[in-house]
């Protein structure tokens, strides 16, 4: 068999990010119209909501060709021209965990995104040439999960700048229903929205669901999701009503019962868990700061009265 992909291929068939689409829609109109590149496209925003998605839904809805990379993984102005070289007019450059390129390819990339030329050096010493090559025009989109970790000069230099918001349960539940059918599974729409309800508003974590609970609709039942089959496989799968895993539960209990609720820094509460704190910033934090289970204030975290009441545990009395 075969991995089926889940992942839309046009923007009408993206649910959800209605913001993003509509923006988007006018944008690459225009470009067409125009017989131009669409100009370069910066999405930012939490993981799973579907930016590597969305650069091949543009990519296609444009009709070019998409390159994909990271930015781990240009390590240096050879790197970037490997891939740049390889462009036809139009195509889209996808650079994933833009955030994560150096400073060195950074400055190769200005020129390359404002006049479609490369400036890099070949030889060492003092016969080392600067040598410029021509690209074709082409779109960079970029991607990362923080925006304030980009440059200024390199954050200036796309055109649009989207971001991506955590979906809302109804979305979700679409997602769901559409892939639970690109599955050829039935699925019960209370069943739908249950799951949707518990992936912490983001359609990468509501299609894992699926995937598990499909499985467990699998051997335990006769292969369709109905709403019994969904609660046994989500309770078997240890995801609360808030969709809140194992380490969110070690986050906010830990922050509870040795800090005493906080406020705690990111790098005592790193150490004192044992997750580090990249992972607590950029996975854990948005979605429990967005539900309002905790807060940021200048000394630190704090657990609110929401994440108290959720975990069971009585608020400490002011002193
Ligand atoms: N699968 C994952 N994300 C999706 C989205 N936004 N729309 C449709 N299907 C998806």
């Amino acid at each position: 068999g075969f991995e089926l992909s889940l992942r839309p291929q046009t923007l009408s068939q993206y649910i959800g990010q209605e913001t993003v689409k509509d923006n988007l829609s006018i944008f690459i109109e225009a470009a067409k119209g125009r017989s131009e590149s669409l100009d370069h496209v910066l999405l930012y925003g939490p993981p799973g909501l579907g930016k590597t998605t969305l650069a091949t839904v543009i990519a296609n809805e444009m009709g070019v060709n998409v390159k994909m990379t990271s930015g781990p993984a240009i390590e240096r102005p050879g790197d970037l021209a490997a891939v740049v070289s390889s462009l036809e007019p139009g195509d889209v450059l996808f650079i994933d965990e833009i955030h994560r390129l150096n400073r060195a390819i950074e400055e190769v990339l200005y020129p390359a995104m404002e006049d479609f030329c490369l400036d890099i050096v070949v030889g060492k010493g003092p016969s080392a040439k600067s040598i410029r090559l021509d690209l074709p025009p082409f779109t960079l989109i970029g991607a990362t999960t923080r925006a304030g970790s980009l440059s200024a000069p390199l954050r200036d230099r796309f055109g649009v700048p989207l971001r991506l918001e955590y979906y809302d349960v109804k979305p979700l539940q679409d997602i769901v229903t559409r892939s639970a059918r690109l599955f050829d599974v039935d699925i019960d729409h209370i069943a739908a929205e249950e799951i949707a309800r518990r992936s912490r508003g983001t359609p990468r974590i509501a299609n894992r669901l699926l995937r598990r609970v499909r499985d467990y609709a699998q051997v335990r039942g006769d292969g369709n999701i109905t709403v019994q089959i969904a609660k046994e496989a989500l309770e078997m799968l240890q995801v609360d009503a808030h969709g809140l895993d194992h380490i969110d539960h070690k986050l906010i209990v830990g922050m509870i019962e040795r800090f005493r609720g906080g406020p705690v820094g990111i790098d005592t509460l790193s150490a004192s868990i044992g997750e580090e704190s990249v992972t607590i910033e950029d996975v854990y934090e948005p979605y429990l700061l967005q539900i309002g289970f905790i807060q940021r204030t200048p000394r630190g975290r704090v657990a609110t009265r929401l994440a108290y009441d959720h975990f069971g545990y009585a608020m400490p009395e002011e002193i």
